[in-house]
């Protein structure tokens, strides 16, 4: 049995990878953790020439992660949620398994969850519901391929304002926009989810409710 964890997140050592990590190693299994911005992936050209092959033709790692998402057991998919909606390379790598769905439905039954890291907190007025949002994207794929879908994770995650240095002189800051006009870096910090038991409950459990459904 191996277990692949795609994560979306092209930060270092991200909420978003380390969220998947726990989930990897709460299968108990043998796992592939997986970082899109390491490889070159462009999205499906809607060219068709994968019908009858049920592979790709372009000449990128969208084809070798393709062929590694076929042969896993289970699949977990991380992403993000920059501007309200799914990150684009998560969004490229799921429209790169469209091969993968001709005629034989190559990812039917497949076990399959999802973690979403975004930074607007669950509620928040007059904001789209990012993470709800990105749990729903990856969680149609994988309805619209006939895999398992097991469960999803979302966590809060940091705007990239807490890092960027900028706060004090800038005008489009998203401390402010998010927690009010006296938000600083300081004042908001940088959230780490490991911060909050509940959370890392729910990956380890979700971890183990795809091993579960493997036996
Ligand atoms: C260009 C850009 C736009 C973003 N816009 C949003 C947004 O609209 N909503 C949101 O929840 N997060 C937004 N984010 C923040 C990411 O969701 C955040 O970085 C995410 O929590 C990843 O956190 P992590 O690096 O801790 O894994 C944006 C990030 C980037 C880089």
């Amino acid at each position: 049995m191996k277990i692949l964890g795609i994560s979306g997140s092209p930060i270092k050592d991200s909420n978003t990878d380390r969220a998947l990590k726990i989930v990897l190693e709460s299968t108990s299994l043998k796992s592939e953790f997986i970082k899109l911005s390491d490889y070159t992936i462009g999205p499906c050209d809607a060219c068709l020439a994968c019908i009858k092959t049920n592979r790709c033709i372009k000449k990128d790692d969208g084809v070798m992660l393709a062929e590694k998402t076929y042969k896993a057991d289970a699949v977990i998919i991380a992403g993000f949620t920059p501007y309200s909606s799914l990150d684009s390379r998560t969004k490229t790598y799921m429209e790169r398994l469209y091969p993968l769905r001709h005629r034989h439905g190559l990812m039917a039954d497949k076990p399959g969850a999802a973690i979403i890291t975004s930074a607007i907190p669950h509620g928040q007025e007059g904001m789209l519901p990012a993470a709800e949002i990105g749990i729903q994207a990856i969680k149609n794929f994988m309805i619209e391929e006939g895999m398992k879908f097991i469960g999803g994770v979302s966590l809060l995650g940091n705007v990239p304002c807490v890092r960027c240095g900028q706060d004090g002189q800038c005008q489009m800051s998203s401390l402010k926009m998010l927690h009010g006009p006296d938000a600083t870096p300081e004042s908001v910090g940088i959230n780490d989810f490991e911060n909050d038991p509940q959370k890392v409950a729910e990956l380890q459990q979700l971890g183990e409710a795809i091993m579960n459904s493997l036996y």
